[in-house]
């Protein structure tokens, strides 16, 4: 405990209020936040309060030039009912690399770190019990100084909101391959960062594939429009001729931390899963073969989400049914296993939360 955290608790819990059995996704919080402010080059006053409203000044720079950037994780419990985080140290790592990325402060790690535990310790009855439930965490950086003009902010406001989430059934997404937009993630640009405006740039693609009757699109690459990138907010796996396939880091594809462990997992299973260029025309032509068995978005959300057809031109590609999916349903049943204690972690990815790194007020 090095970061003297202020806690002040909420007065009135919302808890009783919510039905675990019925989460809407993204619109139910938890009780405390953390808040730290970044002024005069250094990190102050570190802190937790009643979740709630603040107010901002009209012309705080995020608003106006996107110097934003965000988390996404979740907390779990165990079978046993222990709070525990999956490899939280990779999202303090990944915060700071997207820090740089748009020039704002880096955040300490065991700052990161400690106000995680410390948020979700307190909040841990949020965490829904049932396996495949969570507690979303949402940590977010946002520039803050009140000016009008590009440069970058000196001040900076860090939060980390939570709020609980069911579990997450996806059912099989359509895709549709753009060939058009890409996600701000062109060569030399944002998309290795988890900036706020990639995701303002991949609405109106997004929202254009939906009117065709896809679920999100499949991203290529900005240059050529020929090796695929990701899909919607997450990345993606193929499985072609029994061997496991996923784009390499190009600079343009955020590194999740998902992918990480899916293709660690594998290895681990002796499977071969590759990292490198994929093109368009070569899932199309693995599909023509009959040889494209699986392709699986992978992210924190639902961690493995199942493609059901791709749409690439005049081509469209039909994947076989889930049921006959093995290495997408592997792959989120160990993670699913990991979280909640029915597989052992050899890994040290599973971190049991430490409540008592915080002082009360
Ligand atoms: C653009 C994008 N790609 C991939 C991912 C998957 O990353 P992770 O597995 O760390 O959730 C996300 C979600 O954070 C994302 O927003």
């Amino acid at each position: 405990m090095k970061y003297n955290i202020r806690i002040t608790k909420t007065r009135e819990s919302h808890l009783s209020e919510v039905d675990f059995n019925n989460i809407p996704f993204g619109r139910v919080f938890s009780d405390h936040m953390f808040v730290v402010d970044y002024r005069d080059g250094q990190w102050v006053d570190p802190r937790i309060e009643p979740f709630g409203r603040f107010s901002i000044h009209p012309a705080a720079m995020a608003l106006h030039y996107g110097q934003a950037i965000f988390e996404g994780m979740k907390a779990s419990k165990s079978n046993d009912g222990r709070p525990m985080l999956f490899r939280p140290e990779k999202h303090a790592q990944r915060i700071n690399n997207s820090a740089r990325r748009l020039c704002m402060p880096e955040i300490p790690e065991a700052l990161f770190l400690e106000a995680l535990h410390a948020l979700v310790g307190l909040d841990s009855d949020w965490i829904p019990p049932q396996e495949g439930s969570a507690l979303y965490i949402r940590p977010f950086m946002f520039a803050n100084d009140e000016f009008i003009g590009v440069r970058p902010s000196e001040n900076y406001k860090f939060f980390i909101i939570t709020g609980p989430v069911g579990p997450y059934y996806p059912k099989p997404v359509s895709l549709l391959v753009d060939q058009k937009y890409a996600r701000c993630a062109v060569h030399g640009g944002t998309g290795e960062a988890k900036a706020a405006g990639n995701y303002a740039g991949s609405l109106l693609p997004a929202k254009l594939a939906m009117q065709k009757g896809y679920d999100q699109v499949m991203w290529l690459d900005s240059n050529e429009f020929k090796y695929v990138q990701e899909v919607g907010t997450m990345n993606i796996f193929f499985v072609i001729d029994g061997k496991v396939f996923t784009p390499e880091l190009d600079g343009g594809i955020l590194p999740g931390i998902t992918r990480d462990s899916i293709l660690k997992i594998f290895r681990e299973k002796g499977f071969q899963a590759e990292e490198r260029r994929i093109s368009i025309d070569e899932v199309a032509e693995a599909y023509k073969a009959g040889k494209l068995q699986e392709v699986f978005g992978a992210g924190t959300a639902a961690i493995v989400s199942h493609v059901s057809k791709i749409s690439y031109g005049d081509m469209l590609m039909e994947l076989p049914p889930v049921e006959a999916r093995k290495f997408g349903e592997l792959a989120k049943a160990e993670i699913n296993g990991l979280r909640s204690g029915r597989i052992k972690d050899t890994h040290g990815w599973i971190v049991p939360v430490n409540s008592h790194v915080a002082v009360d007020a």
